[in-house]
């Protein structure tokens, strides 16, 4: 099986971008797999690509994500649902994640 290169990168205290996690994966892996399996807090809510909780910004190679929902590239690379979201080749990806984005989940999650 083939494997990808992905960079994790956070903002840190001083707001600049640095890099947290490099690995190589295999094809398929979720981008939340990596976070779990190296044990960053990420936030999530629905795990199944619904409630946006999880997004972060792509840096590089956002043709190389697909979301495994739909077999497609994200449409925006700021807004990547990480729980969804397979690697097929080399990526950058920035967690970019917000507070607020949490209670507008819950929120969304309870009109369902
Ligand atoms: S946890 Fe809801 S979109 Fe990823």
């Amino acid at each position: 099986m083939t494997n990808h290169t992905v960079q994790l990168f956070r903002v840190g205290d001083e707001q600049e971008t640095e890099l947290i996690i490099e690995t190589s994966v295999p094809s398929g892996t979720t981008v939340m797999q990596i976070i779990d399996e190296h044990n960053i807090t990420l936030r999530r809510f629905c795990n199944q690509g619904s409630c946006g909780t999880c997004e972060c910004t792509v840096l590089a190679g956002v043709e190389n994500l697909q979301d495994k929902r739909n077999g497609r590239m994200p449409m925006n690379p700021k807004q990547v649902r990480s729980c969804v979201m397979e690697i097929r080749g080399d990526v950058e990806i920035l967690i970019t994640q917000k507070p607020s984005l949490l209670e507008s989940a819950k929120a969304a999650t309870q009109k369902i």
